[in-house]
């Protein structure tokens, strides 16, 4: 699509950059991943005068562009005369989430609503469930400043989920401090319930949504499960984060039967941890 304006585009992790050749030498068959194409993309901005960089989320800055989707979905709840008793988002870098539920927490925080907030997130990639609270590079390659956030190690490469938008070892600093205060909770979720949800969502819903968002759905759907078990109403908001239209490939395979769940990878993620930077 993007060519079809005008871009040219360039596979992640590629032979024309140096982060890219030196994963490509220890992992000829890697599958990439947002913490290496980030230090392609860093890369080549940094050698290059005539080119600007701008991250898509985990920055605090993104973040807060983000809230106007929290900002209208409270305009739209006083619309709809109620307010929501559990708030849910996918988590990748945290962008989608932490722009939806920023403002309710705010609200929570002066009392006006008392919304359970559930981050969800890959049980391949846990950073807020599994990860460590300290600082780390944003990036594969070590190009980016460190930042303090919940992490799996800047090197740790995560399985190939087809919700390729999730596959980051870091999360958003703000998410993350708001994590270590209590103020949210968090829960991982396996592929093949992530799809199965999202299917159930296309069927009553005719969207079929982004395989990130099916995280989201798949949480929701688990809370409904519970308020109906408990006997209680309950009003859950979630934030469908995207449609599906480009993961065809993965509803296919997913459809097959060819997707299949990833186990925690917790010696991985050991590995990568114990390279975090040593602060002085
Ligand atoms: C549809 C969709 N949802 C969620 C995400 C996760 O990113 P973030 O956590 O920054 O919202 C992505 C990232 O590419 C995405 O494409």
């Amino acid at each position: 699509m993007m060519e079809t304006f005008g871009a040219s585009v360039t596979a992640s992790p590629s032979i024309e950059t140096e982060s890219g050749r030196a994963i490509l030498s220890q992992h000829p068959d890697s599958n990439g991943s947002l913490g290496i194409a980030i230090s392609e993309a860093v890369e080549v901005a940094a050698k290059d005068p005539d080119t600007k960089y701008a991250l898509g989320s985990v920055l605090n800055h993104v973040l807060l562009h983000q809230t106007i989707i929290g900002l209208e979905t409270i305009e739209q709840m006083a619309l709809a005369d109620d307010e929501p008793d559990i708030i849910v988002g996918c988590t990748g870098g945290g962008s989608n989430f932490a722009g939806l539920v920023m403002p309710y927490i705010g609200r929570n925080i002066k009392g006006r609503s008392h919304a359970r907030v559930i981050a969800v997130e890959p049980a391949a990639c846990p950073s807020l469930t599994k990860g460590r609270f300290t600082y780390d590079f944003g990036d594969t390659g070590h190009l980016t400043p460190l930042v303090k956030m919940h992490t799996l190690g800047s090197t740790f490469m995560p399985p190939g989920i087809h919700a390729g938008g999730l596959r980051y070892h870091g999360m958003a600093p703000l998410v993350s401090h708001v994590m270590d205060l209590g103020l949210i909770e968090a829960t991982a979720i396996q592929q093949l319930d992530a799809f199965a949800a999202g299917i159930q969502f296309a069927r009553a819903e005719g969207i079929i949504p982004a395989p990130e968002s099916n995280h989201a759905i798949a949480g929701a759907i688990r809370e409904a499960l519970v308020a109906k078990e408990e006997g209680k109403q309950k009003t859950i908001l979630f934030g469908l984060s995207g449609h599906g239209h480009f993961d065809m490939q993965s509803y296919i395979a997913y459809q097959a039967g060819q997707l299949e769940n990833y186990d925690y990878p917790a010696e991985e993620v050991a590995m990568a941890l114990a390279g975090l930077p040593s602060l002085g």
